[in-house]
């Protein structure tokens, strides 16, 4: 995954030093999505840049930054350059529009010339950032090389470009004029694949287009000296009329936009929209029409603190997150119980196709399908409804069984995650219901659904989900008990876990204490190869999503084993050495894992026992093993609790071993490739 940004300044003067920080600012909000390298295009001043041949053009060329490796290293070299080229950071520019990227690498190492902007070749004609995936780049790179284009990079992008100075030439050489958005409709017809797409040119001076397909793409909109308006508007009217000073963004997420403006429109598929003499207009781009017409789109306003993108007294993102779990829990369930009733409105008008559906398919991949693992016993016992579970990319390679009496819940923090998507494809030409659970308003997922429910987590930029992991399981949990209200049988059990969901937070903050005693545990752990965790019944995912954490922020080698599994084969593992996490919370599990614990203690195993409070002398009779002690809630939601000493544990290992928390080595945040 990559992340894009642009910012426009119309009829209020900005230098050259505020552009460019607000573009750097931007790409730091942005660098959890990627973080392999990064570029920018900002204007020159025609004089400080010589140019040996004439340029096809009046106005100053573009300058164009890349460079490989996070974005502090591309900040260092920006400077650099504008000594080296002269450019005055102070020079003050009324209007101005300025690109940026920030990249994961797909096609083509991390390196200058395939980092963003790409260009459509000598003088910059045309530059792309792009945040997705062009599947016919190939054939399109062999049409342009057969017209004369040069390639430089290994990226899929570059035909972007290159398609534009082609449309554009050939415009031009035909009847005369062709507008920016012209040449922009004309690339889209030819590209396939998921992207979002921002252009700039020097032929279209002041000028942004952006359009999309797939991925997510927002516009912020910020007018200075009054408040903006919340009406419709659309082409340039609405925007342009007032001619007011106003600031424009676009961004692959509203936490870089939010510092700026709590004004936004999520731009839909399909759709380009043009920045033009500082007026947005958006047009819908159709395949059978010429011309794309154009549409109309209310903003939103932004339901973001800008404190949530921000490290604030934490040293991490992670453990900021981490920490942040009574809140983003509360916030998850806010005004969805009331009177100890589950209201969810996302599913209100399909509940009786749930009900009635002959199973229920959770569908995700990573953490959220540990998240969707942990809920599936409550959502069986109270829904009466097979549950089954299926990793997105398995589904898809299995080409599972899947039917139009199924409801297909599709799990996913980013709603961007490209197998999770895949497969959602796959179920709605089955004709499944399609629900989705995700973080991400307007994300692919959330409008390629049915329904669904939004978690409501706030921005995790920390790249181990932490937070939208216990939001996640709330909200399935919330499913089971709005799917199965209609059931008399259970209903002091769902009492109960309403009454549970209510003090849940309170909970959370109760177990957050740990902090020191994980630390304490890291310590101990530092220096070992592998990290075993056995967990069943509730806590199976438990396991699975904790022995994940400290792979992959810890690069330590550690499984989440299903402990009724043990004896079937891991037994030949243990000896003193190895240690072994073993989660034995009170539930209906609890006096199997008691046996579990004899039988590692049998063959001498290095155990650390997670059990509830007040139970420690019966996990671990002889005193001789280490013990988690967590607060006791109700069962379903006990997944919720105990994963949490797992996430400090991986934290701490983390920084204690000197890696880097947020942005671990080979993940980005989501992943929009198969
Ligand atoms: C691990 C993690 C990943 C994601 C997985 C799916 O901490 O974050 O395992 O859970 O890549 O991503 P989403 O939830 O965005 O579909």
């Amino acid at each position: 995954m990559c992340g894009i940004f642009a910012y426009l300044n119309y009829n209020v003067g900005r230098e050259r030093r505020y552009i460019l920080e607000v573009l750097l600012n931007g790409l730091r909000r942005l660098e959890y999505r990627g973080y392999d390298s990064s570029g920018i295009a900002i204007d020159s001043d025609t004089s400080s840049v010589t140019q040996s041949k004439s340029k096809p053009y009046d106005t100053a060329p573009p300058v164009v930054f890349r460079q490989e490796g996070k974005i502090e290293s591309l900040v260092s070299s920006v400077y650099t350059e504008v000594d080296q080229l002269n450019l005055d950071l102070e020079k003050t520019f009324l209007v101005h529009a300025g690109i940026a990227h920030t990249r994961w690498a797909t096609h083509g190492v991390p390196a200058p010339r395939n980092s963003h902007p790409q260009s459509s070749g000598e003088f910059d004609e045309f530059l792309v950032v792009h945040n997705g995936i062009i599947t016919n780049y190939e054939v399109l790179k062999q049409t342009l090389v057969r017209h004369g284009f040069t390639f430089e990079s290994d990226t899929d992008t570059e035909v972007i470009p290159k398609l534009a100075k082609f449309v554009f030439d050939k415009a031009r050489d035909g009847e005369g004029g062709v507008t920016f958005s012209q040449v922009v409709t004309e690339v889209m017809r030819q590209l396939e694949g998921a992207y979002a797409l921002i252009f700039k040119s020097p032929h279209y001076p002041n000028e942004l287009i952006a359009c999309k397909r797939g991925s997510t793409l927002l516009l912020g909109v910020n007018e200075l000296g009054g408040e903006t308006s919340r009406h419709l508007f659309h082409d340039v009217k609405a925007l342009t009329a007032n001619d007011k000073p106003k600031e424009l963004f676009f961004s692959s997420d509203l936490c870089a936009i939010v510092e700026h403006t709590k004004n936004y429109a999520a731009i839909e598929d399909n759709e380009i929209v043009h920045i033009k003499d500082g007026s947005v207009s958006i047009l819908k781009f159709n395949y059978e029409k010429e011309k794309p017409a154009s549409v109309q789109r209310a903003l939103s306003v932004l339901e973001m603190e800008v404190e949530q993108i921000k490290k604030g007294d934490f040293d991490h993102f992670m453990k900021k997150e981490i920490h942040e779990q009574p809140d983003s829990l509360t916030t998850s369930m806010r005004g969805r119980l009331k009177d100890g009733v589950v209201g969810l409105g996302g599913l209100k008008d399909h509940m009786r196709t749930i009900r009635r559906s002959r199973r229920i398919i959770f569908i995700g991949c990573g953490t959220s399908y540990h998240a969707a693992l942990a809920a599936r016993p409550i959502m069986e016992e109270l829904t009466d409804i097979p549950v089954t579970m299926e990793i997105a990319s398995d589904m898809l390679d299995r080409k599972a069984l899947i039917f139009k009496e199924d409801t297909a819940v599709f799990v996913s923090q980013s709603g961007e995650t490209a197998d999770t998507l895949l497969a959602l494809e796959y179920a709605l030409q089955h004709g499944a219901l399609c629900v989705g659970v995700t973080n991400t308003v307007g994300s692919t997922l959330a409008r390629k659904t049915h329904c669904g429910v939004h978690i409501n987590a706030g921005c995790e930029i920390g790249v181990a989900s932490t937070k939208a992991y216990t939001c996640q399981i709330v909200v399935m949990v919330m499913m089971a008990l709005a799917i199965g209200s209609d059931k008399m049988s259970t209903l002091a059990q769902r009492e109960a876990i309403i009454a549970g969901l209510t003090k849940l937070p309170e909970k959370v903050h109760d177990v957050l204490k740990l902090d020191g005693e994980m630390k304490a545990l890291a310590q101990s752990l530092i220096d070992e190869q592998s990290l075993l965790m056995f967990g069943r019944g509730n806590n199976y995912a438990t396991a699975l999503e904790g022995a994940l954490k400290v792979k992959e922020v810890a690069l330590m080698h550690s499984e989440g084993m299903l402990a009724g599994e043990m004896k079937h084969g891991p037994l030949a593992l243990v000896d003193e050495y190895l240690p072994i996490i073993v989660i034995a919370t009170r539930d209906d599990s609890f006096s199997k894992q008691q046996s579990v614990i004899q039988q590692l203690h049998a063959r001498k195993g290095r155990l650390i026992v997670m059990c509830s409070e007040g139970d420690a002398s019966l996990v671990c009779p002889d005193g001789r093993s280490r013990v988690i002690e967590v607060p006791r809630v109700v069962d379903c939601l006990q997944p919720i609790i105990n994963i949490i000493p797992m996430q400090l544990l991986a934290y701490h290992l983390t920084v204690l071993r000197g890696y880097n928390v947020d942005q671990p080595r080979n993940l980005a945040k989501s992943v929009t490739t198969q």
